[in-house]
């Protein structure tokens, strides 16, 4: 019924179209690579990197300050050994990438100078800007540049199902774009597929952000690390479509208060407002509960909250909040851990890289320090594009093509595995909010493995039979929620984003000491 022929090759397989994904197919590029980057959304640019507000750091000429402020964010349990690549490749990889190569317009002062910016945790201004946009000012002008690129495909609506892989070593996927399964043999493949949103019913990802690349990398066998560490942003709009409010409000003045009008930060940490994320949303959540409701003040910003944020703004005045106080929640935003890699994105398994979201570079330890995504995702992609393209000269693509064999993936009936797959993706979020959320118990965390592995039974018995994206997104979830679990369930210590209670009420406002 199609023309595609039976399989295809490419040096480089870039899995993703994030800035990760995009850097590291421009880094392959720049290497002589062929790439062909695969993303399974119907437009390119409809990654979470579009959704990302408050920008991306710099060093501003000083990376030790920087390294200092990731590390205490941490908790003193980001590697520091990756911390150094990252402040060391910050400011050339900014500037070379986006400002001289893709001209992206930050915004500047009165005097033309980049107006810095600043988010909670971070000790000076050092965040490049657009509006509180930034993302989105910075994934089309770098999709738009690859598109121009002769070496780079890029691949709409195009889902990787499986990695092929031989004797530990990675030779393509298998992606949705015939019935049965279309393999693409490759020189090395790059999973850059982004976050878990989609495993929790309050997220600021994309729906369709199922944690597909960790699923298939940790299926073929590649080491994960740090999955316990789900990182909840503290300041989601407090409704049922939850959008962000970036933390960069707080960082020009904004304030929180409770439901009595009190500013309670300062009564949990020296750093009141701009204390590091986690420590943040746990304050939110106990004073919601003590009190009723929190909200964002807006009046205490420095500048004019219309003028500096006008994006948050239109989104805030759709919700039909007019006055100043803007009610919030705290809402699953990014995963720490993911496929563990090196200093080059390289994973556990032969010729298999992984950056952005999905990866583990230690960067981020237990608790990411804001506006430091954007930054490893643009330093680790180039990293691993330069990488994989070394390594794909060497790859014979044709005989890996008769070498390795492709799973037997069945037809598709798409009706029935959606119904499926969408009254199981809800018990499975279900059983995350509660169980897996911003507190855990040891009790509730074995409820959850127990619910959890009854789901992947269910689905890896539908799967057998049917072929349908959904059930592979659903497939994918339920595996990155188990491993999220099992690591929860190994880790028994409350540091960062992991917060393990005693099954009593967890955190006590500290008043009530
Ligand atoms: C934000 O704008 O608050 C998000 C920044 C981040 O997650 O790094």
């Amino acid at each position: 019924t199609d023309s595609t022929p039976e399989y295809e090759t490419a040096d480089v397989l870039v899995v993703g179209s994030g800035i990760a994904g995009c850097a590291a197919a421009l880094g392959a590029a720049r290497e002589g690579a062929e790439v062909l980057l695969l993303t399974k959304a119907s437009r390119p640019d409809d990654a979470s990197t579009d959704w990302a507000q408050g920008g991306i750091s710099t060093t501003r000429g000083d990376p030790e300050s920087l390294k200092e402020d990731v590390l205490a964010a941490s908790d003193g349990t980001a590697d520091p050994a990756a911390v150094d690549v990252l402040v060391a490749d910050a400011d050339d990889a900014v500037s070379d990438v986006l400002v001289d190569t893709l001209e992206i317009a930050f915004d500047e002062t009165d005097d033309g100078a980049f107006d810095y910016t600043r988010e909670a945790a971070h000790s000076v201004r050092r965040i490049l800007h657009v509006d509180a946009a930034t993302g989105t000012h910075i994934l089309r002008p770098f999709l738009n540049h690859l598109d121009e690129h002769e070496a780079v495909e890029v691949r709409q609506d195009t889902a990787a199902l499986e990695l092929l892989t031989h004797e530990g070593r990675v030779h393509g996927v298998v992606s949705d774009e015939t019935e049965d399964g279309h393999p693409i043999y490759a020189g090395a493949t790059i999973l850059a597929t982004g976050g878990i949103g989609a495993l929790y019913p309050r997220s600021t990802n994309p729906d369709d952000a199922t944690g597909d690349g960790i699923a298939m990398a940790a299926l073929a066998g590649a080491d994960v690390a740090d999955m316990e560490y789900v990182q909840f942003h503290p300041t989601a709009f407090d409704g049922d479509d939850p959008f962000l409010l970036s933390e960069a409000l707080r960082g020009e003045g904004a304030v929180l208060r409770n439901a009595e009008g009190e500013q309670f930060m300062d009564e949990y940490h020296p750093q009141g407002d701009l204390a590091p994320r986690d420590v943040v949303a746990r304050a939110v959540e106990t004073e919601r509960e003590a009190t009723g409701e929190v909200v964002l003040d807006v009046s205490t910003l420095e500048g004019d909250f219309e003028t500096e944020f006008p994006t948050i703004a239109e989104m805030v005045h759709e919700r039909g909040i007019e006055g100043d106080e803007i009610p919030v929640a705290p809402c699953e935003h990014f995963l720490c851990g993911g496929i563990d890699v090196d200093h080059r994105g390289h994973s556990s398994l032969d010729r298999l890289y992984a950056v952005g979201e999905c990866s583990r570079t230690g960067v981020h330890g237990a608790n990411r320090l804001a506006s430091t995504s954007l930054l490893e995702g643009l330093v680790w992609g180039l990293r691993a594009g330069d990488d994989a393209a070394a390594v794909a000269t060497d790859a014979d693509l044709e005989s890996d093509a008769t070498g390795v064999e492709a799973p037997d993936l069945l037809n598709r009936d798409p009706d029935l595995p959606r119904r499926f797959a969408a009254e199981k993706f809800t018990r499975l979020q279900r059983t995350m909010d509660e169980y897996l959320g911003l507190e855990r118990d040891p009790a509730e965390i074995a409820r959850a493995s127990a619910v959890l592995r009854r789901l992947k039974g269910e689905v890896d018995a539908y799967i057998r039979t049917r072929t349908a994206r959904d059930l592979y997104e659903l497939r994918n979830a339920s595996v990155v929620a188990l491993l999220i679990a099992r690591a929860a369930s190994e880790n028994t210590e409350s540091t960062g984003c992991h917060y393990v209670t005693d099954g009593e009420e967890a955190a006590t406002r500290p008043a009530d000491d």
